[in-house]
């Protein structure tokens, strides 16, 4: 991975590759920030002028790379756009657009405004963040490395930098990973293989974990892990991951869906909707991906993670449309649509949660087309039997820069969820508030008096389209810093 460092260097005459410069958009001309303006006098003060001659006029995201022809050491100057604003997501996004710009380059600076703590650990995380690459399994020459050094120019030294960029490194680290194993092909990713990679991922960073095998999920009651993923040769894992504080006041417990792929089962998916869904375990790898960055970051709280681990394939031991399985909570299912597997997992995966007594449980999952239908790409939807915890986690996603908007449980919905025969049908006959009827057949496994949120994150899981911000094609690792932060907020101290 990309490393970064805080760098009190001259941006004039500092040894990198490329140099990095944010600029706002100006009434006529992009403006450099601070910290830019020894550079234009490097160039005669002639650099806004040259750039809008270029078509450069400092939108978010646009960028334009100069050829510096040794008025300043770098040979390359990258400008980057931040618009009229300055907030910590803006210079996050643009770090991250003219970091993933320089893949292939070995060494860039940045100089964006990184006075602040605040600021700083913006521009390193963003510029880590937009640095990453998958190319694992390429085998041409053409692949480019992401940036491999990467200085921040700030005035931040000491202490307080070195604690910015471990903060910075161990979140890009989180992130990475999730996105790596988004990524990944289910040929290489199945449930067993997940829980191996969380077992060797736990003895490092020293996090208790607990895996539930196939036979000891039957045994144990799980029917919704053990009737999603019978379909399948790779058979379905419980996985528990548990991280203590000493100081820890709140123990929260995080649960996510982690079907390593969703071809519906049965009910079989076309074709289109299902080559990328491969990223149906993101939830999981988010809730992964969280615990090890708590852990890293040694956030006072106790934490607990549930990946609920199971590929959903048709076969001749695949569940059917009618069947009835006995969920862990009790409570009998009637499996309408094979395909609404994600509820079947994550109503175990609740279930077990409770049994931690757990403050909050929050559940993360792609859980629904509707999401997308409702929000689009780039927005979870967050649901809660709690609204000032829904207002929490929209709270923590936001200030991560993560979309994410509140949702409602109408109570009206719960009725079409009836079974003729079971205590609940996993299908609601009506398409309409899709996203909600799943979040409300979850909730009917959350014991009364538990805290609970569901963060719907089918669209933002997985970026389909062209990279923007520090956001990648594929796996984007959506949520992860979400987590982390709702458990900084509850953070004893
Ligand atoms: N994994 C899908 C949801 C999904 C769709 C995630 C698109 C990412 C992008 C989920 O298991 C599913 O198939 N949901 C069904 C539910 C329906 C049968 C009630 C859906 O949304 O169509
Ligand atoms: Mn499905
Ligand atoms: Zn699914």
């Amino acid at each position: 991975m990309t490393t970064v460092r805080l760098n009190s260097a001259d941006p004039v005459s500092f040894d990198t590759d490329a140099l990095i410069v944010g600029f706002r958009s100006g009434p006529e001309a992009p403006l450099p920030v601070t910290g830019a303006q020894a550079l234009d006098a490097a160039f005669g003060g002639k650099l806004a002028a040259s750039l809008t001659a270029a078509g450069f006029a400092g939108k978010p995201g646009e960028i334009a790379k100069v050829p510096t022809f040794g008025a300043i050491s770098a040979p390359l100057l990258v400008a980057v756009g931040l618009g009229d604003k300055s907030d910590a997501e803006t210079l996050r996004r643009a770090a991250g657009a003219a970091a993933r710009s320089l893949a292939g380059t070995a060494r860039a600076a940045i100089a964006l405004p990184a006075e602040s703590a605040a600021d700083a650990e913006a521009v390193a995380l963003g510029a880590l963040l937009g640095a990453y690459g998958f190319s694992r399994y390429r085998t041409g020459g053409d692949a480019k490395d992401p940036v491999a050094e990467l200085d921040v120019l700030s005035p931040l030294g000491g202490e307080e930098g070195a604690r910015i960029t471990e903060r910075v490194t161990a979140l890009a680290e989180s992130v990475s990973l999730v996105r790596d194993l988004v990524n990944t092909p289910p040929s290489d990713l199945w449930p067993a293989k997940f829980a191996e990679i969380a077992e060797q991922a736990a003895a490092e960073t020293g996090l208790s974990i607990e895996v539930l095998d196939e036979k000891q999920l039957k045994d144990g009651g799980y029917g919704g892990l053990i009737g999603v993923g019978q379909g399948s040769a790779n058979p379905p894992r419980l996985v528990r991951l548990s991280y203590t504080h000493p100081e820890a006041a709140k123990t929260l417990a995080f649960v996510g869906k982690g079907i390593t792929f969703d071809s519906g089962g049965l009910s079989l998916k076309p074709s289109a909707s299902m080559d990328w869904m491969k990223s149906d375990m993101g939830g999981a790898a988010a809730v992964f991906g969280a615990l090890l960055g708590i852990a890293r970051l040694g956030v006072p709280v106790n934490a607990v993670g549930y990946l609920c681990l199971a590929e959903n394939l048709p076969s001749g031991t695949a569940q059917r449309p009618s069947d009835v399985i006995h969920s862990y909570s009790g409570k009998t299912v009637e499996v309408l649509d094979t395909d609404a597997e994600g509820r079947l997992v994550l109503m175990d995966g609740i279930a077990r949660a409770a049994e931690d007594s757990p403050d909050l449980i929050v559940d993360v999952a792609t859980l629904t087309g509707a999401q997308i239908v409702a929000l689009g790409w780039r927005t979870a939807g967050v649901m809660s039997n709690d609204d000032a915890v829904r207002e929490l986690v929209v709270e923590a996603a936001t200030a991560a820069g993560e979309g994410a908007w509140g949702m409602p449980l109408p109570e009206e919905l719960r009725k079409g969820l009836d079974s003729p025969i079971a205590d609940l049908a996993n299908l609601h006959p009506e398409r309409w508030g899709g996203m909600l009827t799943a979040a409300i057949f979850l909730k009917e496994f959350v014991p009364d008096g538990v805290r609970w949120a569901h963060i719907d994150m089918a669209g933002p899981a997985f970026n389909k389209g062209e990279p923007y911000g520090y956001i990648p094609k594929g796996g984007t690792g959506a949520i992860t810093r979400t987590l982390i932060g709702l458990a900084e907020r509850h953070a004893s101290i």
